[in-house]
């Protein structure tokens, strides 16, 4: 069932264009979306998992050396050619299948100037309607996708939401993390204050922002309004901290088991685990790990 925003429904944007640093050398001229786990791409589980909140219209934010991903999302003629030629209905179906997952748009972010400035590209695409932002060093696994959650809370609240989960001391220094009131719902908080990359000692709880967001369109002049911050980027959490003067935000600890990909040994960690969810793999690789956990 498609997810609905009033009379029209909802636009997700993806921001991709950032350096992706913490991958170098990988990706000097690859983008860090298109890192496989097993056989697919971190950003095809994202797209996925947008369309299977019921979300058909999505805006990539791509910039320079992204272009793997437009073609990934493309129709690759010679290819689906060589798989009718050998008959492989199966793959063909697959490939095929990737082209027509949903309606994706492309807008540049000329200068990666942070990610609150990649959402803010997506102005033009967005209009005036509230929107999710989902973003692709997160992957999540949920019997209701992670983004649907939210859309459901957003539909019930119609304010901005924001998913967040307790994040252990000894990495709160690497989130955004929120203060809170009194819960209103199950799972659901009034966010009172925001804080980017806090000590363990400045935290103001453990609930830590990761990407997904339901964001209301008044989140665009916040960004404009907001200066760089942490790193000299023009930050989401400090849009969100401006948002905050004008409109309620909502925390929402979100049910399922997200897998962070941002850096190279949290994406190995997930590589391991996606594939011992498949069954084609799990009793090979679970093998194989005993062995080198014996050697
Ligand atoms: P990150 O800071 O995690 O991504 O931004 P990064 O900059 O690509 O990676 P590192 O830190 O250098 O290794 C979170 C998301 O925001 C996007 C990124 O593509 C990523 O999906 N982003 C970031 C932009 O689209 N534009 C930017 O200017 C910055």
């Amino acid at each position: 069932m498609k997810e609905s925003v009033g009379e029209t429904m909802m636009k997700c944007v993806i921001p991709a264009a950032g350096f992706g640093t913490r991958f170098l050398p990988m990706t000097k001229n690859s983008p860090k979306e298109m890192l496989p786990l097993v056989d697919k791409p971190a950003i095809q589980y994202v797209i996925e998992e947008a369309v299977d909140s019921g979300i058909n219209d999505i805006l990539i934010i791509t910039g320079r050396g992204k272009r793997a991903i437009e073609d990934h999302f493309d129709i690759a003629f010679e290819l689906e050619y060589i798989l009718k030629d050998n008959k492989d209905e199966k793959k063909l179906r697959e490939i095929r299948k990737i082209a027509e997952l949903a309606d994706i748009h492309y807008v540049r972010q000329k200068q990666q100037l942070g990610l609150g400035h990649a959402v803010l590209c997506a102005e033009k695409h967005v209009g005036t309607q509230p929107f999710a932002v989902l973003l692709g060093d997160d992957i999540v696994f949920s019997t209701t996708p992670c983004t649907k959650q939210l859309i459901q809370q957003y539909n019930k609240h119609k304010v901005s939401i924001i998913a967040v989960e307790p994040v252990p001391d000894t990495h709160i220094h690497t989130y955004g993390v929120i203060k809170y009131d009194d819960p209103i719902d199950d799972k659901l908080y009034p966010i009172v204050d925001l804080v980017e990359k806090p000590t363990k000692e400045q935290a103001p709880s453990n609930l830590g922002i990761l990407g997904r967001y339901i964001l209301t369109p008044a989140i665009f002049d916040c960004i404009r309004n907001t200066k760089p911050g942490y790193g000299g980027e023009i930050q989401l959490t400090d849009a969100l901290k401006e948002l905050l003067k004008e409109e309620p935000i909502y925390a929402y600890e979100f049910y399922g088991t997200r897998y962070d990909l941002g850096n190279k040994m949290d994406w190995l960690k997930t590589t391991i685990d996606v594939a011992l969810m498949r069954q084609e793999f799990r009793e090979e690789l679970l093998e194989f790990l005993k062995q080198k956990i014996t050697s």
